[in-house]
């Protein structure tokens, strides 16, 4: 078979984009003096397929192109490094498509290369592109055997061999497992390389308090010895959470893959995408790689997070997480089962057995760390652009908001401030008076942040731009192979990249921000393009051919390379490459300008990232980057939000009305309706759309924004509550409703709602020109916060109206919440009379905490240095228990109670020993007011009303 003779058929079947890849394809064969079979077989495939994804052809592409690279990749390398196996017997493979577990993800084969590597090979009719495999593994096909397992110092171990090599190039051969059974509902398992320790992620989990010895663990675990995989049930129930059995296990130099079974097709998280909040389990492929990606389908996007949850039915669920920071990609295919692919690192795998959702989202933060107790005023509502240009226009804004009573606590600017575009600097004519901008902000009640891109411009003449003289000097950035300053370029120019891996970027990074605070007293730092982005790929340089920059196999990525928009793999940091440390940067970026902030400050630091990594919630937050002004957008910022969540990155909202694309009046008023309830609310825009700010749209509009607005300031006492509970106990702050409700069918997939802790039911309008929504209220009595009008739902949807100036919210029975009146800063609210809305469950009864401190100190509930009241509702009577004072709530009052879901008309209101005159009752609404009180916060009261 040659070349020629199937040209021309393939070239009629191509689209545009295909004929460019099979050119080049083409190209690399021909110049090749022997084309050999297996190029041109392998080429033929990928065109019979014709459907066949683009993703597909980019990776034959870079097959035959890797195998003119590397001679380790060269055929007769490959064939000797090969298994020489033979087909199996045909009734070994008549298995059903989703049985298949793919034999060849690593590139595209042939039927006799797929025979080769004693694989079954059985096309199917259907050329999806995403779809079974037509090369897959028969049962136990051979992989690693295991010796005895026997005691290590964690738990059991043992050693695992390879008889046969696998079809991979570079198999790593004796692999040492380790079981750890480290908590009643936390079972870890490694496998390494004992001969030659390969990178790890330099995580450091905490290590269990306890061990299980002689507690009874949720889980049990069976080993198979030959081939090598392992079995995990809940014990309750003997449910099968996770089988390796059904693939083998793979591990060479840059290719590790582990497949196991799911228990139930209800699976949540492999972030970060533009996904619901369950994801499709019909051949879908997610790549883990940060990447600057406006927010699409079917791409990587700016952070990685290889968790998983699922949702066993009956209640029950379990989490996966792979603690492994290379470049990744998930398979899920409808069996139901996954697939991890990773091209470097180890695998060391954690299981948390639940066996609730909730509990598995505490047990992984465990592991990764808890996320960081926010700034009081962080909650607040916080206004950018792209495209403020000077710091008149600035301050203009945030007059314009305060005149319009907007509440506004944070000024933002982008990069118009900086001179040249280059970071630690500001420009002397447009923002020569930053830092009176600044204090002005500051004595308004107003906090300030900046955007701060990691990219340090390079091309400045020597001895004019101090950060990149001295972080040449002190040998801080990132350096490509020759040992030199690795330069990409980002948006001053040519820049080059800290490297905050090592400790000396560490001190240069805040030895910069201190000196830029002392001119300039930021209160938070917007740390952006952190993936980190380059608009050159590579290097300004290129990058050099090594097996790091082009492995044998890259994950479906946008752009194809691992260095697309990125630097060169085989750039080294100070622990390890930039191919593992990658996915790290923003992670590392985040904890040193935490560390920074935290010494310049002295006070919780606030700052917001856009790359992630699992622990990026320890030291920051994270907005959902550059997404679309439209519908689909708005809709599809609410899973994006409540996975963060799962992530242990709470703190998180998407760009309100929009980044990209002008937004519209109807759009926006409902963006803000919905981000008033994102745990971070931020309007931002970019720099050619038209104006978005609050005041630029009509008076409906407006008014609309500002009930939203108004609403969020009123609630910010129970919401600073839900981010004591995040930060002390892992509890997620925007619930998804199957956490809250797991035992509820209808739950299990709702991501047009949810929940802020277990009692506020937010139901927001995401389609255009809709006035009414329906929406799940889930069974027990839910009373409207308006105006405590109750609905007894035995979980049904129920159809609420919802015009421009609505947005639904409900409060769950069996509730209180505090508030407090709102005002147009933190500042200001944090000084205003509370309120408690308590909402009566049928029986009777309800319950709610507050938790207060100075809004700002580092570490108050470790250091104890806090406020914390209960609060407690029987049939007729409410009362307020301070369980620890430390001050904080002195002076501050509570205005007034509201009481939904009283059965009759009170004759009497009582608080302590005095009867209060001042009170009302709606029998439509069966809701009780109590109002112009001014009883201590801090000390205790009993109120009673006698019906
Ligand atoms: C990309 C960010 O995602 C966007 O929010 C920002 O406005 C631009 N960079 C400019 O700094």
């Amino acid at each position: 078979m040659g070349v020629s003779a199937h040209t021309p058929v393939v070239c009629l079947t191509l689209s545009v984009v295909t004929i460019a890849l099979f050119a080049y394809v083409l190209c690399v064969c021909m110049s090749d003096n022997k084309p050999t079979v297996t190029r041109i077989t392998a080429l033929e495939l990928e065109l019979n397929l014709g459907g066949d994804s683009l993703k597909r052809a980019r990776r034959n592409l870079r097959t035959v192109a890797d195998e003119q690279r590397y001679p380790f990749l060269s055929e007769r390398k490959l064939k000797r490094s090969q298994a020489s196996r033979s087909a199996p017997r045909e009734e070994l493979c008549q298995l059903a498509p989703e049985e298949r577990f793919d034999c060849a993800r690593d590139r595209s084969v042939s039927r006799s290369e797929c025979e080769a590597r004693g694989c079954c090979y059985v096309p199917l009719r259907d050329n999806l592109s995403n779809g079974p495999p037509w090369c897959f593994y028969p049962p136990s096909y051979p992989g690693y055997k295991m010796g005895p397992l026997s005691p290590s110092p964690r738990g059991q171990a043992a050693t695992l061999t390879r008889p046969t090599p696998s079809y991979l190039p570079r198999d790593i051969s004796t692999l040492r497992l380790e079981v750890m059974e480290e908590l009643e509902g936390r079972l870890h398992i490694t496998l390494k390389d004992p001969a030659h320790p390969r990178y790890e992620v330099p995580l450091s989990v905490a290590q269990p308090m306890k061990s299980p010895d002689g507690q009874e663990t949720l889980y049990s675990i069976e080993i198979h010895p030959d081939p090598f995989g392992f079995i995990v049930r809940r014990k309750s129930n003997g449910r099968v959470l996770m089988n390796t059995t059904v693939a083998p296990l793979l591990f060479a130099d840059q290719y590790l893959q582990l497949s196991t079974s799911l228990p139930s097709s209800l699976l949540s998280g492999l972030g970060e995408h533009y996904t619901p909040i369950t994801l499709d389990l019909n051949w879908t492929s997610l790549t883990l790689w940060n990447q600057d990606m406006a927010p699409h389908s079917d791409a990587n996007l700016y952070g990685s997070h290889p968790f998983y949850l699922v949702q066993e039915g009956e209640g029950q669920a379990h989490g996966v997480f792979l603690l492994n920071s290379n470049a990744m990609e998930v398979v899920l295919q409808p069996t139901p089962a996954l697939t991890w692919v990773s091209i470097g690192g180890v695998l060391d795998l954690y299981v948390f057995l639940g066996p609730d959702p909730q509990s598995v989202v505490q047990q992984y933060h465990q592991v990764i760390g808890y996320p960081m107790m926010p700034p009081y005023w962080s909650l607040g509502f916080h206004l950018c652009r792209w495209g403020y240009p000077t710091t008149n226009a600035t301050r203009a804004v945030a007059q314009r908001m305060h005149d319009a009573h907007f509440p506004l606590d944070v000024q933002w600017n982008d990069l118009d401030y900086a001179d040249k575009r280059r970071v630690f600097t500001f420009d002397p004519q447009r923002f020569g008076d930053l830092p009176e901008m600044v204090k002005h902000f500051h004595q308004e009640g107003m906090k300030y942040v900046l955007i701060l891109d990691p990219g340090i411009s390079s091309s400045s003449p020597p001895g004019s731009y101090r950060p990149f003289d001295e972080g040449l000097r002190r040998g801080v950035f990132i350096r490509n192979t020759t040992g030199q300053p690795l330069i990409g370029k980002v948006w001053p120019g040519p820049t080059a990249f800290p490297d905050f891996t090592n400790p000396e970027t560490q001190r240069w990074w805040q030895e910069n921000i201190q000196d830029f605070h002392s001119k300039v007293p930021v209160d938070g730092l917007w740390i952006d393009m952190n993936e980190p982005a380059s608009f050159v790929q590579g290097s300004l340089e290129g990058c050099p051919d090594t097996a790091l920059e082009s492995p044998p196999y890259v994950p479906g990525m946008i752009g194809g390379h691992l260095n697309s928009g990125t630097l060169c793999m085989s750039s080294q940091q100070n622990i390890s490459s930039h191919y593992n440390l990658h996915n790290l940067y923003g992670l590392t970026e985040a904890s040193a300008t935490y560390s920074a902030l935290l010494k310049v400050r002295g006070s919780r630091p606030f700052i917001l990232s856009r790359s992630s990594f699992p622990g990026l919630g320890r030291y920051s937050a994270h907005w959902t980057g550059d997404v679309r002004s439209d519908w689909e957008q708005l809709r599809y910022s609410v899973p994006a939000v409540l996975l963060f969540g799962l992530y242990g990155v709470p703190l998180v909202g998407a760009d309100v009305c929009g980044f990209e694309g002008d937004t519209s009046e109807e759009l926006c008023v409902r963006w803000m309706q919905l981000g008033a309830f994102y745990p971070f609310m931020r309007n931002h825009n970019d720099r050619s759309n038209k104006p978005q700010e609050p005041y630029v749209f009509g008076e409906r509009a407006q008014d609309a924004m500002r009930s939203a607005l108004t609403l969020r300031y009123s609630l910010l006492p129970l919401l600073y509550t839900l981010f004591h509970q995040s930060h002390s106990s892992a509890r997620t702050v925007a619930r998804a409703l199957f956490l809250e409700f797991p035992s509820d069918p209808n739950c299990q997939t709702v991501d047009r709602q949810f929940l802020w802790g277990r009692s506020l039911l937010i139901s927001p309008v995401l389609e255009q020109g809709s006035v009414e929504l329906a929406a799940y209220l889930p069974p027990g009595t839910w009373y409207s916060l308006h105006d405590g009008q109750p609905f007894h739902s035995k979980g049904q949807y129920l159809l609420l109206p919802a015009p421009l100036d609505t947005i639904n919210v409900h409060l769950r029975g069996g509730h209180i919440i505090p508030q407090q009146e709102p005002a147009l800063t933190t500042p200001a609210s944090r000084t205003n009379p509370f309120l408690l809305t308590v909402a009566l469950s049928t029986g009777g009864w309800a319950r709610g905490e507050l938790f207060w401190d100075d809004g700002d100190s580092l570490d108050t509930f470790e250091r104890g240095d806090y406020s914390f009241l209960m609060f407690i509702a029987g049939e007729s009577m409410l009362v307020s228990q301070p369980l620890k004072t430390n001050g904080a709530l002195d002076g501050l009052v509570l205005g007034g109670v509201r009481v939904f879901g009283v059965p009759s008309p009170p004759l009497e209101v009582w608080v302590n020993s005095e009867r209060l005159e001042d009170f009302s009752y709606r029998s439509d609404t069966q809701v009780l007011t109590i109002a112009n009180l001014a009883l201590p916060m801090a000390e205790s009261f009993t109120m009673r009303w006698r019906l």
